[in-house]
């Protein structure tokens, strides 16, 4: 019998070339950088292009302050600090996320706690962070991932009970509503990131929101080396009073990012047309579980993450992640761009199973770490939920305009061909290599 899928020579499912390129960039967001460089003003915290995008974003999620800075990972730095963060605080966070959240906390010598996930929604889950509070805890730091909203009634009341700060890392999550309400104002102070791979990309850039007065004061100082910024106009000090940085973005950047945002919410709409289609075809497929999007709630599609459930095909010989990547191995071979992102829990990575960021084992053996934070061992299998995940699931990449239903239909159409032809699979799984995690022990 003829082999009937790609990886056993047969003819690909997606015609090559049919996938666009994220971000599309129209003829207006060409006008809006080259008008900035006519202008010949590149950078400065109070020029055009940053106040017009602060001012833009702050409206567009309905925030009363927004400081653009030069990525995510600055705004989550700029917000942790904003919260009040130092030296041995404890900062309670998903072991799903990119690593950047984590780092935030660290960048200030604070000690990373990490819950597991919720098995549906994929981001924290509520009822396993009253454990981790200690009396070191200062703040809770959910992460809407993929671009669904952290549980944040049920953890704004957890922070409430034991007088926490609330951040979210918002970096996925321009534009996404939990209950209604933007994410961005549904905690303390939120951060943003307008990477180029980004919903709203800047090509590089971020964005601190809050609806306190303090705290942006604290983050605008963090983005300018520490020093305390002086309204345009007036002379600048030069008298750097907390540890800070160059975290400002440039105009170019900005103006792109603003022009962006003009059509953002039809950039979303088409979006959400490609995931809408995906979820109602592929959850037709035994086996395959499509993500989900609580009602009341709007997700950002930012990526969108499928997992696997051979056990449902009464496939229980071989373990679920070889079964994953036999399958995601042969739909690459089909044509369909996908990606793990990310293959293991934060706290697997060398530096919490080391405890070592700076060298002597700091932060977890400064001054201010307390003896919990010195004896903490970071051990990936704390967090059986997040493990689970990352063995059965993977990302379909091209889900951003514009690419459209034309391409959506023929990933579906491979899906089909891969779980019809699940022979092929099961052989193919045989002779496959893929990454395991360090520490990861189980016959795979
Ligand atoms: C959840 C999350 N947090 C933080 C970041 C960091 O953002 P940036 O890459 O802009 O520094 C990212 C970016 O990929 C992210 O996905």
């Amino acid at each position: 019998m003829s082999a009937k899928l790609a990886i056993n020579g047969a003819k690909p499912t997606v015609p090559g070339g049919l996938q666009k390129r994220w971000p599309p960039i129209t003829q207006d967001d060409i006008d809006a950088v080259v008008a900035v460089l006519k202008r010949g003003i590149l950078w400065g915290p109070m020029e055009e292009e940053v106040i017009g995008l602060q001012d833009d974003f702050a409206k567009y999620i309905g925030a009363k302050h927004a400081l653009v800075v030069n990525s995510g990972t600055a705004a989550l730095h700029a917000a942790v600090v904003a919260a009040g963060v130092g030296p041995g605080d404890e900062v309670i966070t998903p072991a799903y996320s990119f690593w950047a959240t984590a780092q935030a906390i660290i960048a200030h010598n604070g000690i990373p706690v990490f819950t597991d996930i919720d098995v549906d929604s994929m981001n924290m889950d509520p009822a396993k962070i009253e454990e981790k509070i200690t009396e070191k805890t200062k703040a809770l730091m959910p992460v809407h991932v993929h671009g669904l909203c952290a549980d944040m009634d049920t953890i704004n009341a957890l922070a409430k009970k034991h007088d926490l700060k609330v951040i979210e890392d918002a970096a996925q999550a321009v534009g996404g509503k939990y209950k209604g309400r933007n994410a961005g104002v549904l905690g303390d102070v939120a951060g943003f990131s307008l990477n180029g791979s980004k919903n709203l990309p800047a090509g590089e850039g971020g964005i601190v929101t809050t609806n306190d007065d303090e705290m942006i004061d604290r983050a605008r100082q963090m983005a300018m080396f520490g020093e305390k910024v002086v309204p345009k106009g007036e002379i600048r000090l030069y008298d750097a009073q907390i540890m800070g940085f160059n975290y400002r973005n440039n105009e170019m950047a900005d103006a792109f990012c603003r022009s962006v945002l003009k059509r953002y919410d039809h950039l979303q709409d088409l979006r959400r047309k490609n995931c809408d289609y995906l979820n109602t075809e592929l959850a037709k497929i035994k086996g395959v579980r499509p993500p989900e999007e609580p009602e009341g709630d709007v997700h950002t599609w930012h990526l969108y993450k499928v997992r696997l459930y051979p056990e449902q095909l009464g496939i229980t010989d071989i373990h679920v992640k070889r079964f994953r990547w036999a399958v995601h191995k042969a739909l690459i071979e089909e044509g369909v761009d996908m990606f793990e992102w990310h293959n293991m829990p934060v706290p697997a990575q060398s530096i919490f199973m080391q405890k070592n960021a700076y060298g002597k084992g700091e932060p977890w053996t400064g001054a201010h770490a307390s003896q919990q934070a010195r004896d903490m061992i970071y051990d990936p299998f704390d967090y059986p939920v997040t493990v689970d995940m990352f063995d059965r699931s993977f990302c379909i990449n091209p889900v951003y305009p514009p690419n459209d239903l034309k391409l959506m239909e023929y990933i579906v159409e491979a899906f089909h061909k891969v779980f019809d032809n699940l022979d092929e699979i099961l052989e193919f799984s045989k002779t496959i290599t893929f990454p395991t995690m360090p520490g990861e022990n189980r016959k795979i």
